[in-house]
């Protein structure tokens, strides 16, 4: 689908005037973001479709060379095998609605599952009973500590229950695999090696030679009060630590999400009111704004602030900033960004405030509230 384009935001801005948030896409970023893994992680990425399932993002991450998609509920399987028929999807959800497997392997061809417990193990081989045809990765829990999101409360084993189901897997006839995640937005490339360690210990206790390795996803996007290693720390730190479990040739993937989407798309939001160091915006948290709000993640988007002078012209406001209260266009007092922004004081309603990196974990979890809901996409070339 063709959507408008334009050299910079001062041009969209000046050409739309938008009154509602409108999401701008950056091909350029895109393509960078993928060709970072595709050229320097030591295997497959995969696509982590929840963290932005937006049409026009499933297609900038396909263009940008991604063939591989973690799809983790049977919507995102048929999603991506319907945009894209030649797409690679691998079911990365430990627990799957009754029939979901079946579903995915017949109608779809996915043949890699992950399993947590003998429950979902049992699931999974009845509902697919030529085993020899799946690869089953068991999802360990990862050590706490080196992200903002962790993701290993919920789903994961320890090493010994590890060895018990991939033992089980072997016994069942399937490929035995593994899989962890070392959290969202981890700031730490240590935590990889950590997690390869654990993984160590699975495959000693069970004495399986695993088929293949996914260290999940968790790369991080450059926000606003975090610190951001380079890349080639996360993927020289996770190539030695692999090293290390001597299993020549064995296949690996990760599962990037936040690493491939959020620097490709910005928002551009309009400041609507102002009461002293109160801004009031025309989006929120119950929109683009909902992960700011969750426990422990402290960081913030990048922002820009633009402004319109006598004649109309757009450009960047600039000038001493100071830090504002920012609240969302809905009714509800908790939709407020839960940390002040630092913003110019000179700052008035009808500026916009261009917020960077907002491509993850944005789009994918906004509602319509309060009936604020806006779907205005545009394509920025610089
Ligand atoms: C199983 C799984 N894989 C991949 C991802 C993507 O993680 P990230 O966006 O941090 O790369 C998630 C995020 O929730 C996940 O649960």
């Amino acid at each position: 689908m063709a959507i408008p384009r334009f050299a910079t935001v001062e041009e969209a801005i000046s050409t739309l005037k938008p009154i509602e948030p409108i999401y701008a896409l950056q091909p350029a970023k895109f393509k960078a973001a993928a060709v970072r893994f595709l050229d320097s992680f030591p295997g497959t990425p995969m696509y982590a479709v929840k963290a932005n399932p937006a049409p026009l993002v499933l297609d900038q991450v396909w263009d940008a060379g991604i063939r591989h998609f973690d799809t983790a509920s049977l919507g995102e399987v048929r999603m991506i095998k319907t945009r894209f028929p030649d797409a690679v999807c691998h079911f990365m959800a430990p627990v799957r609605l009754t029939g979901h497997a079946k579903a995915a392997f017949e109608d779809f061809g996915v043949t890699d599952f992950v399993v947590d417990s003998d429950y979902e193990l049992d699931k999974l081989l009845g509902e697919i009973p030529d085993h020899s045809k799946i690869r089953v990765f068991v999802r360990l829990a990862a050590a706490l500590g080196g992200a903002l999101l962790e993701l290993s409360s919920k789903f994961g084993t320890n090493p010994e229950e590890g060895a018990r189901l991939l033992k089980r897997v072997v016994a069942a006839g399937a490929k035995p695999a593994i899989t962890f995640h070392v959290g969202s937005q981890c700031l730490s490339s240590f935590s990889y090696a950590q997690a390869v360690e654990i993984v160590r210990r699975a495959i000693d206790r069970s004495g399986v030679k695993i088929t293949a390795l996914d260290i999940g996803g968790g790369f991080p996007a450059p926000y606003l009060n975090n610190d951001v290693p380079p890349y080639l720390w996360y993927f020289d730190t996770i190539r030695e630590a692999i090293d290390t479990l001597e299993i020549p040739g064995l296949p690996l993937y990760c599962e990037p999400g936040r690493a491939l989407v959020a620097e490709g798309v910005s928002v551009i939001t309009q400041v609507v009111s102002r009461k002293n160091d109160r801004l009031y915006l025309n989006d929120g948290t119950y929109g683009s704004f909902d992960e700011l709000t969750l426990p422990g993640f402290d960081a913030d988007y990048p922002n820009r602030v633009f402004t319109r002078d006598a004649m109309g012209r757009v450009m960047p406001l600039a000038g001493k900033t100071k830090p504002y209260r920012v609240y969302g266009p809905t009714c509800d007092t908790l939709d407020v960004l839960p940390r002040p922004q630092m913003l110019p004081e000179s700052i008035t309603p009808g500026d916009f405030i261009v917020f960077d990196a907002m491509g993850a974990y944005t789009v994918a979890v906004r509602t319509t509230f309060n009936g604020f809901w806006n779907d205005t996409w545009i394509e920025l070339d610089g």
